[in-house]
């Protein structure tokens, strides 16, 4: 379980204000707990050539991943949608990639959230130990 959802939910909140989404107009904000019990945030990143955008989650982990700190217990994700939106699949990967089967906490702007896993979310997946 994620000790502090609220904490994590907010910061998630916070840095979707910072997203560069010109072209979708699709603000995302992520934050990734470490073990530490540091937060690290991310936002969506657009780019004229679309496909280079990177989503929310995945800047978030690299973030975390790039200061060292590789020991991550919980995302949460936050949209400003009715409907809560959930990670894509190049998302699901990292996040089981590097932090394992850990709470997907997904929220919106106007409070409601819900909390899933990784292994929900990505069933028998692929991964380093099949390269062996
Ligand atoms: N996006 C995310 O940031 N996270 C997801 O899991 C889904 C999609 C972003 C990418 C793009 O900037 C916008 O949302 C629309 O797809």
């Amino acid at each position: 379980m994620e000790s502090n959802p609220d904490e994590l939910i907010k910061a998630a909140l916070a840095v979707r204000e910072l997203a560069f989404a010109p072209y979708s107009n699709f603000r995302v904000g992520a934050a990734v707990r470490s073990k530490s019990g540091r937060i690290y945030t991310g936002c969506n990143v657009e780019s004229a050539s679309f496909g280079l955008t990177v989503c929310a989650e995945r800047v978030a982990i690299w973030k975390a991943v790039s200061e060292g700190d590789t020991d991550l217990t919980a995302i949460a994700i936050v949209t400003d949608t009715e409907k809560l939106t959930p990670p894509c699949g190049v998302c699901r990967q990292i996040i089981w990639e590097f932090c394992g089967d850990v709470p997907i906490i997904l929220a919106n702007c106007r409070g409601d959230r819900d909390t899933s896993t990784t292994n929900e979310l990505l069933p028998r997946a692929f991964d380093t130990k099949f390269l062996k």
